[in-house]
């Protein structure tokens, strides 16, 4: 399968789709280009995935700095938990993930201890892969990168888009007029400054996620009638590998509502963009697996001529990081829930007696009064603290009386549940171009059976030769189409037939050919890529055939019909 992983990188640099970064200086590990092609394809894949999970369900999107000051991070837990484990050779210095290392022996690494780690090293004695040096103890290596703000203010680059949605719950809850479930989706790159990153696009230093944070209410119910009827293959953290509907996988238990309904949405969207989905499965994490803020994961893993790579991650984050944002800057994260009827509730409350607070603290005992009644009433009359403006104030037992109060409440705040789809956009990407390569059977030429929605370049147009005013029609006729929005290009060297096959390389959907009946009757050659079958389309409804054949609103065998 080597093979098939140094085709697509061969395609990937010669065409234009991705490289790695800095080649002129050598190149850096972790970090890599898209070429036009690349970017154009990436530009696709995002925007059809706006429109499946982030218009269709009403979501909101938002756009945060990639920079976070250090107290963001502390609360979030990565500053003290995001860490993966390495080991160096003591020869050659080279540094390796410990999870990479031991994989083959051990079913998932990320669940042991360092110690058994490095039980795992010893025993099955795993010398450094590049001189077969002795390695050292396993050690943590932090994943952040961090930087300055300003002069001396600690800054990390952003390790998920998540953090930046997390620390504007408060206003977004506003803007979304205090209603729950609330959507927040943020597309951008993210940063985690992997060890010793070898798997090329698939592990990088610098990467594009687009993810989702789902804030719920724990208390209600989803609404299950939006769980689609879709077939999903389940690895559960038992072992036990099962193929159910996805409302059956929520109404068993194994999964909850939100995690179905997204698994569902996510089976349909990678068919959508060439994913085989027979090599698709989730797979749940085990207990010791999970990320620091998650309660249960389920990664969606797509079968790579590498193995299984995780893809895209459904966690259930909770309460985690809302409740830390809170104690960390003392902004109130909280939504409100409205009871169905006025609850009425009793209350201990704390009444101050002025008449001997007053002489006490005179000037500031209306301030001190204030801070004492919205304390919590103790058990029994004791004396209290109370603490103001960096002074405490001593309050005497008498200078206060506990009553018992009545209240009428609507409702109540509480922190909401986090559900988070996370996509792994470049590897979504090379997914797409490992599942849709292949290699025509009669000539060998190789072919990206991108699907045309999100084929970066759409259309090229070919004149059949370059005389007799054929080449003056064709670049009117790409004149025409990129007027009409469609990314289409020219090209006129070589013969018909290696234009074709230079168009397939990087999945371009439609050829234009431009030849002599063109000039007699006005009508030209449309191929499509997948089937190389041929069709006359009238110039003036080429653009709204080649959109139509685009959006998939006709299939290229309804052609005929459509252009009549
Ligand atoms: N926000 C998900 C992740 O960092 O993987």
């Amino acid at each position: 399968m080597k093979d098939l992983r140094s085709k697509i990188n061969d395609i990937a640099k010669r065409r234009g789709i991705f490289w790695n970064s800095y080649e002129i200086y050598g190149g850096v590990a972790g970090f890599y280009d898209y070429g036009p092609v690349g970017a154009n394809l990436k530009k696709n894949l995002l925007d059809l995935w706006l429109e499946e999970f982030v218009y269709r369900d009403g979501l909101m999107l938002i756009d945060s700095p990639v920079i976070g000051p250090e107290i963001v991070y502390r609360a979030s837990g990565h500053v003290d938990k995001f860490a993966d484990f390495m080991v160096r050779c003591k020869s050659c210095g080279h540094a390796f993930r410990v999870d990479e290392l031991i994989g083959e022996f051990v079913e998932i690494p990320d669940a042991l201890s360092p110690e058994e780690m490095n039980r795992v090293i010893r025993e099955k004695n795993i010398r450094c892969p590049d001189c077969g040096g002795e390695l050292t103890d396993v050690e943590e290596f932090h994943l952040m990168f961090s930087t300055r703000i300003g002069l001396d203010k600690v800054g990390f680059l952003r390790p998920e888009t998540a953090q930046g949605i997390f620390v504007n719950f408060p206003l977004l809850y506003r803007i979304n007029r205090e209603k729950l479930p609330m959507g927040v989706a943020q597309i951008g790159r993210a940063y985690r400054n992997e060890i010793s990153p070898r798997q090329g696009v698939l592990r990088q230093r610098e990467f594009n996620m687009a993810e989702i944070e789902l804030f719920v209410d724990p208390e209600e119910r989803f609404d299950d009638s939006r769980i689609e009827d879709v077939e999903l293959p389940l690895l559960k953290m038992d072992g036990e590998f099962i193929r159910l509907s996805a409302r059956e996988a929520f109404e068993k238990g194994i999964v909850n509502a939100y995690m179905a309904y997204y698994m569902a949405r996510i089976m349909r969207f990678l068919e959508k963009i060439g994913i085989d989905t027979s090599r698709v499965r989730f797979r749940q994490h085990h207990r010791e697996e999970l990320a620091h803020y998650s309660k249960d994961t389920w990664d969606c893993e797509i079968e790579l001529s590498r193995g299984w790579v995780e893809v895209i991650g459904i966690a259930y984050r909770g309460a985690y990081d809302l409740e830390h944002h809170m104690q960390y800057s003392g902004a109130d994260m909280r939504a409100f829930r409205k009871f169905k009827e006025e609850k009425i509730v009793k209350r201990r409350k704390i009444v101050p007696r002025m008449e001997i607070l007053g002489p006490m603290y005179k000037g500031k005992a209306k301030s001190v009064a204030e801070v004492l009644e919205g304390m919590e009433a103790p058990e029994e009359k004791v004396e209290l603290k109370v603490e103001m403006n960096g002074s405490t104030y001593t309050i005497p037992e008498d200078a206060y009386d506990i009553v018992e109060e009545e209240r009428k409440v609507s409702g109540e705040r509480f922190i909401p549940h986090v559900v988070e789809p996370s996509f792994g956009i470049d590897r979504l990407i090379y997914a797409i171009l490992e599942h849709t390569y292949y290699e025509r059977e009669d000539s060998g030429y190789k072919v990206l059976r991108i699907p045309p929605r999100i084929a970066a370049v759409k259309a090229g147009v070919f004149p059949l030769m370059n005389r007799d005013g054929m080449d003056t029609r064709a670049r009117e006729i790409l004149d025409i189409l990129r007027k009409n929005g469609i990314n289409a290009y020219y090209d006129d060297s070589g013969s018909i037939g290696r234009r074709y096959a230079r168009a397939d390389e990087i999945g371009v959907p439609f050829c234009i050919t431009v030849d002599y009946q063109t000039l007699k009757d006005g009508t030209v050659t449309v191929r499509e890529r997948d089937s190389t079958e041929q069709k006359r389309v009238p110039v003036e409804k080429l653009p709204d055939t080649l959109r139509n054949l685009i959006e998939g609103r006709i299939s290229f065998g309804e052609l005929d019909a459509h252009v009549r």
